[in-house]
């Protein structure tokens, strides 16, 4: 394995790409409430490498409440047709406006009338409250440019931890961890 995660990162996720993975960027993003109270959801991973991981999210929602109150996190991937698993650690902090903006510019036009649309993981009583929502939304900014909204944007984790995993037969699976201490990557073997 090489000696610099984010490049062996990289690399699992070109394989992960490669292997025909319709969703290859999707893992599971896991937090905690201040209290303590753990979840976990998939999301979709949009930027990777030595300054963060990046996902964007509602910023209403539970995991960006959780964000908020206990800025750590963990990002866990499981690219099942190549049997690799790779754990993704660290502190997280807010993407700066800047970046979710030319982000958000980027996505269909669809996608960014639906982040306007959704009250995510709020009660919906319908189908057709969302439905409801998105014809609003798209009236109203008719072709007009539509803007990132407030309460949308992204988290960066920026990795502490990364570990990685590859199934070996009779259970000999490879397993290493990389850890940052002052500045400095560690590399530790462990047992499966
Ligand atoms: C494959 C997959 C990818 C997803 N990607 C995202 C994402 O990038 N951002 C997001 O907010 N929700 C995404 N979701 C939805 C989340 O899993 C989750 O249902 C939603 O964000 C609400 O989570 P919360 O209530 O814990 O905040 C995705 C779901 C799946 C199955």
């Amino acid at each position: 394995m090489s000696a610099d995660p984010f490049n062996l990162f990289a690399r699992w996720l070109a394989d992960a790409d490669e292997s025909g993975l319709a969703e290859p960027t999707a893992c599971a993003l896991a937090t905690a409430s201040a209290d303590g109270r753990p979840s976990c959801r998939m999301v979709l991973l949009k930027a990777h490498g030595p300054d963060g991981f990046v996902v964007y999210t509602n910023l209403d929602s539970p995991k960006a409440r959780d964000l908020k109150e206990n800025p750590r996190a963990e990002l866990c991937f499981y690219w099942m047709p190549l049997k690799r698993q790779v754990r993704v650690h660290g502190p997280v902090e807010p993407v700066e406006a800047a970046t979710a903006d030319a982000y958000f510019a980027s996505r269909p036009r669809l996608s960014r009338i639906g982040a306007w649309a959704s009250r995510q993981s709020e009660p919906m009583e319908s189908p057709l409250d969302l439905e409801k929502n998105v014809m609003a939304v798209a009236a109203r900014f008719g072709f007009g440019r539509i803007p990132r909204p407030d309460n949308w944007s992204g988290f960066r984790l920026l990795p502490d931890t990364l570990e990685f995993w590859m199934e070996k037969p009779f259970r000999q699976h490879h397993r290493v961890r990389f850890h940052r201490e002052n500045n400095s990557w560690t590399k530790q073997r462990l047992f499966p």
